[in-house]
Order: structure tokens, then sequence, then C-alpha cells
């Protein structure tokens, strides 16, 4: 953020819609046009706004945009200090498969569910395609934190939040309340 002050240029910090907005619920539309100067200002919205927010990941229905755009990056990220570092990733269109479905349990928080946590089983490994915002094809594998965060960013796309996943509800609450569960 200092750097963009530095240059004079405006942070396009959005409002992010919380749980139980309408926008929240439906599912987003595929992209059919690339490379287009709309998509470039939503890209650059999603990660001034992630940035602002310390997220890990923010997807287009959090800004109330109904389009399959996500992204997700991770380093030294104070709301996951112990989370490994994850390249910061622009995915439109994504598509996954997992590849290792063995369940991995671990906490997760969401920008549209604020100050809570819950423990969510995700699949070990996936693999996705995508295309960038230039609408290049994009491949890759993920694992652990990785496939979690990804799985946690498309899920928006289909208007899931993480508490529907959570499995046992007393895993779920303020994390400021549960300090004695989370690591
Ligand atoms: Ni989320």
């Amino acid at each position: 953020m200092a750097d963009r002050l530095r240059r004079g240029t405006a942070l396009a910090v959005k409002e992010i819609l919380r749980i139980g907005h309408p926008l929240l619920r439906g599912t987003a539309d595929s992209v059919t046009e690339f490379n287009t100067a709309a998509l470039d200002q939503l890209v650059a919205d999603m990660l001034d706004t992630m940035r602002y927010a310390n997220g890990a990941g923010l997807a287009a229905p959090q800004l109330g945009v109904p389009k399959r755009v996500v992204i997700f990056g991770c380093d030294d990220n104070p709301r996951y200090p112990d989370a490994p570092s994850v390249p910061l990733t622009v995915l439109i269109n994504p598509q996954i498969v997992i590849s290792d479905p063995a369940p991995c349990y671990a906490w997760e928080g969401c920008l549209s569910v604020p100050g809570m946590r819950g423990l969510v089983p995700r699949p070990r490994a996936i693999r996705y395609r995508a295309r960038d915002a230039a609408g290049h094809p994009i491949e890759a594998v993920a694992e652990g934190f990785h496939a979690r965060v990804v799985l946690h960013e498309c899920d928006h796309l289909d208007g899931m939040l993480y508490p529907r996943r959570v499995e046992d509800l007393r895993c779920f609450g303020y994390e400021q309340e549960m300090l004695d569960l989370i690591d």
C-alpha cells in the first residue's frame, strides 16, 4: 500500500460483502472477454482490497461482481502467520480436479465472515486449469495450504462459504474465543 501511496495513485479498496448477502449465494458467470479494461480493473480492485484486508485470497463475488475470477497469495500474512507462502495468482474461469481426496483439516477464515474461524476438511491435493487476465491458459498443481486456498476461493464462485463445510459446529466461532482450539 505504501508504494501505491508514494506513487500518488489511488488504492481501489472496495467493500467486502458479508455472509448472508445474496450476491455471495449465487453462481458466478464465466468470463467471456479477456484483455479488457473492465477485467483489468476488477483484478486491480481485488488485489488492492485483498492486500488492504490482509486476505490470503478473494473472489469477485465478495466485491459484488458475479464473475468467475479469484485471486490468492500468501507471504508473511498476519492473519495466517504460520502459513507457507503461496505465489500471488489470478485465476479466471478456474476448473479443479481433485488428485488426492484424502481430507486434511485446518482452520479457515474468510474476509466475508469477519472475526470467525472454522475447522474445514479439504482434499489434500488438486490440479487446476484457468486463464489469466490476458486469456492465457494456466495449469498447476497444489497441495496442502495452497490447495485449500484455491478450493476456498473457487467455492465462492458457486455460492459456497466455508461455514457450510465445517463438519463439527463446535469448531466454528469467533477466533478470539477459540484461541485454546486454534493452533
Ligand atoms: Ni472466503
